[in-house]
């Protein structure tokens, strides 16, 4: 089955020569790239991320009065660390409670926040937070 599908491959790149050569390869390490930025965010500005944390901007509070400075000294028990974690996964929750998909639990309050951001505002943050030291921890360390 893969000898008849590499076979097949091999036919369709003599045929479409450019879709297999050097510049199909830079293609496909770009889709490959793309995938791990959440839905193809702008670069991320570790500066302006800072101050939108710090400062909030109209209906987005400051990230810190909850989750701390950094994110790492969460206010209650009910607020995350968020410091150091990935920024591809920061991304991805803050476009979610967004998007609404991201709900359930206390899901709504960051709902509220994460509603008037942008996606330029939401790579800064992902940019910013996940350059800080981690406190991250597994459940073993955390004991
Ligand atoms: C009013 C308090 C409050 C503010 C302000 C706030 N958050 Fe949150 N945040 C929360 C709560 C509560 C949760 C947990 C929500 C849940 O249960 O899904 C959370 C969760 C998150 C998560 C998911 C963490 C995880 O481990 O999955 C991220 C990311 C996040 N907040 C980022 C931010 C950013 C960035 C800002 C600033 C724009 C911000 N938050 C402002 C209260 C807040």
């Amino acid at each position: 089955m893969i000898k008849i599908a590499m076979t097949g491959l091999a036919v369709a790149c003599a045929l479409t020569l450019s879709a297999c050569g050097s510049d199909g390869g830079a293609e496909h390490a770009a889709a490959r790239d793309n995938a791990t930025v959440p839905a193809r965010l702008p670069a991320g500005n570790v500066d302006a991320g800072r101050a939108l944390a710090a400062k909030g901007s109209g209906s987005v509070a400051a990230c810190v009065s909850c989750h701390g400075a950094e994110g790492n000294k969460p206010l209650a028990d009910m607020y995350p660390k968020i410091g150091g974690q990935y920024a591809d996964y920061l991304a991805h929750s803050l476009q979610a409670y967004r998007a609404g998909t991201r709900s359930g639990g206390t899901g709504a309050v960051m709902a509220a926040q994460a509603k008037g951001l942008s996606d330029q505002q939401i790579a800064d943050l992902a940019a910013y937070f996940s350059g800080v030291p981690t406190q991250l921890r597994d459940l073993q360390e955390a004991n």
